[in-house]
């Protein structure tokens, strides 16, 4: 059976940006691979370092929004990245595989270091994260990486390594395909390129109905509409793409209403209320019994710790032995 790796930085609840960049296509393709679900602790310290705690109680939210998503422990693991020290050593012999220009040129980690303002206080930590993401993806020997599309840069570089290590050292890894889901990546409700906690714009999968009602409500609204008659811009509306997702089978019933003037931007706005609503709630629910029931929850995770390292152990071995750094034959008693 073909793999697949991806993860999550716990540094917050999931949105529907996780679930439509990537967390979807997992839950689908958990039949058909072996699935390893990585919760990068260790990356998210990279730009959370002074506040360890931030990553510490985002541990279990993250891994009951992916239980509520539809993972199946039985079918899918999911892996504390911290606790795979196998991953850390691979990360520092991939060091020697990546120049520091290669990673500057990486345009979201670049893009990451303008919206954060490190300017000359950069970390070598977060710098070097692509790298560690590598040796994530690698040292499962994955086949198939579901992501959101800005994370293709980091498997262009994840491959890259494979690639230099199996022509110096010999074959030991697969070079990775990436997958990015139905909706790439979705745009906030204010219309910013990006869904994320740290922009402040984001719908979480366990968000409650009144939430959504408050972001829905807050939502942009056309300013050229004086009266609800008045035609409506769709194009550009962040409310109209939602409907895309939500109320897909009616949005062109709304564009049209929309532009003739006969959908108000409340109505329209309530409407994407109900539907958003009706996605999350079963979500919600199922979240709500795995809270109930946290000793399951403990179980999953120290059962997945188990099984990555004992995966990850046999492709470090590999690893070593290419390197020929195993010593086994100048060590052993003779
Ligand atoms: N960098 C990813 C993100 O921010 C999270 C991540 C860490 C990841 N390790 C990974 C994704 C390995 C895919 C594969 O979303």
């Amino acid at each position: 059976m073909k793999r697949i790796l991806t993860g999550d930085r716990p540094t917050g609840p999931l949105h529907i940006g996780h679930y439509f960049g990537s967390l979807q296509d997992r839950v689908n393709l958990q039949h058909e691979y072996e699935t390893y679900i990585l919760i990068a602790d260790a990356q998210a310290l990279t730009d959370n370092f002074e506040t360890p705690e931030k990553v510490r109680d985002n541990i279990i939210e993250v891994t009951l929004d992916y239980l509520a998503a539809g993972i199946d422990p039985s079918r899918a693991t999911i892996v504390i990245q911290s606790k795979m020290p196998t991953i850390a050593e691979l990360t520092v012999y991939f060091m020697n595989l990546v120049t520091v220009a290669r990673v500057g040129r990486n345009p979201t980690v670049k893009e990451e270091i303008k919206q954060k303002g490190f300017g000359e206080s950069l970390p070598l930590g977060f710098f070097a994260y692509p790298v560690s993401q590598a040796a994530d993806i690698l040292a499962f020997n994955a086949d198939l990486v579901p992501v959101g599309d800005d994370q293709l840069p980091m498997i262009e570089m994840t491959r890259e390594i494979a690639r230099d290590f199996n022509r110096i050292y010999g074959e030991v890894f697969v070079e990775p395909q990436p997958k990015v889901g139905a909706f790439g990546r979705m745009k906030g409700l204010d219309g910013d390129a990006k869904m994320s906690k740290s922009l402040n714009n984001a719908i979480y999968l366990k968000d409650s109905k009144k939430e959504i009602i408050k972001k829905v409500m807050a939502a942009y609204t056309d300013p050229t509409r004086a009266r609800k008659t008045d035609p409506g811009h769709p194009a550009g509306c962040m409310v109209f793409d939602y409907h895309g997702i939500f109320t897909a089978a009616s949005q062109q019933m709304i564009r049209d209403e929309c532009l003739k003037g006969q959908r108000g931007c409340v109505q329209c706005k309530r409407e994407l209320v109900e539907n958003l609503n009706a996605f999350i709630a079963p979500i919600r629910e199922r979240r709500q019994s795995f809270e109930c029931n946290l000793d399951f929850v403990k179980d999953v995770l120290r059962k997945g710790i188990d099984k990555g390292l004992q995966v990850t152990s046999g492709v470090l071995d590999k690893a070593l032995q290419a390197m020929k750094i195993d010593y086994r034959d100048i060590l052993s008693e003779s």
